[in-house]
């Protein structure tokens, strides 16, 4: 037999990523210091908490990430509390009104909650939910559980870019669990500009798709 005038066949690794939670692979874990500072504070009472990190407190690791790498800009960075077996009210984060929600990328750093899914939903058809004002002055979108229905889920170990524009919860178990969350945007906060300017998907894919954890 000749040999191949080709030569060896090429392997392709196609990696297709999930429209709505994809594990990716930064290669840090920022906010460490944060988190053990806030872990008396939280671990105190066993509600669902939420702080916002400021500008200034940005870990740059994530915003050289976000800025010099992906290309994106930092939009919001907050930091979420769930203590052991709780699960969050199925929300969406802001106030993007109505179907079909505007989409928000964020990239989400997980550190306890072992086992805790990230669950998706969809909504019955004409369905609105309810405006809530957060304990730190932002807005979400609460939904009442009878009318989602569960679409899709994941368990995050370590890092991955999440979709928080549609109805979702987490619920966590046998220990607290918390998120580091920074929102992506395609154009940077200003006073005169600051609502979110959420990447396309095929920019997405194009960013992202090599550091998903296979
Ligand atoms: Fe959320």
């Amino acid at each position: 037999m000749g040999s191949n005038p080709a030569g060896p066949a090429k392997v392709i690794i196609n990696i297709s990523m999930n429209i709505f939670g994809n594990e990716i692979d930064t290669g840090f874990k920022p906010h460490l210091q944060l988190i053990e500072d806030m872990t008396p504070v939280c671990n105190t009472t066993p509600t669902t908490k939420h702080f916002i990190i400021k500008p200034a407190d940005r870990d740059k690791q994530v915003v050289d990430f976000i800025e010099k790498t992906l290309g994106f800009y930092v939009f919001h960075s907050e930091l979420f509390y769930t203590p052991t077996n709780a699960t969050r009210t199925i929300h969406i984060d802001g106030d993007v009104g109505t179907e079909p929600y505007d989409k928000i990328y964020k990239i989400n750093w997980i550190y306890g909650g072992a086992d805790s899914e990230m669950i998706w939903y969809e909504t019955d058809k004409g369905y609105k939910p309810t405006k809530n004002l957060t304990s730190v002055g932002t807005y979400a979108l609460a939904f009442d559980p009878s009318r989602c229905k569960s679409i899709y889920s994941m368990k995050i170990k370590n890092c991955a870019i999440i979709e928080a524009g549609r109805p979702h919860t987490v619920i966590n178990y046998n220990e607290p669990r918390w998120a580091i969350s920074y929102v992506i945007s395609s154009r940077p906060w200003t006073p005169e500009q600051d609502t979110l300017l959420s990447p396309s998907w095929d920019e997405i894919i194009k960013s992202f798709s090599k550091y998903i954890s296979l």
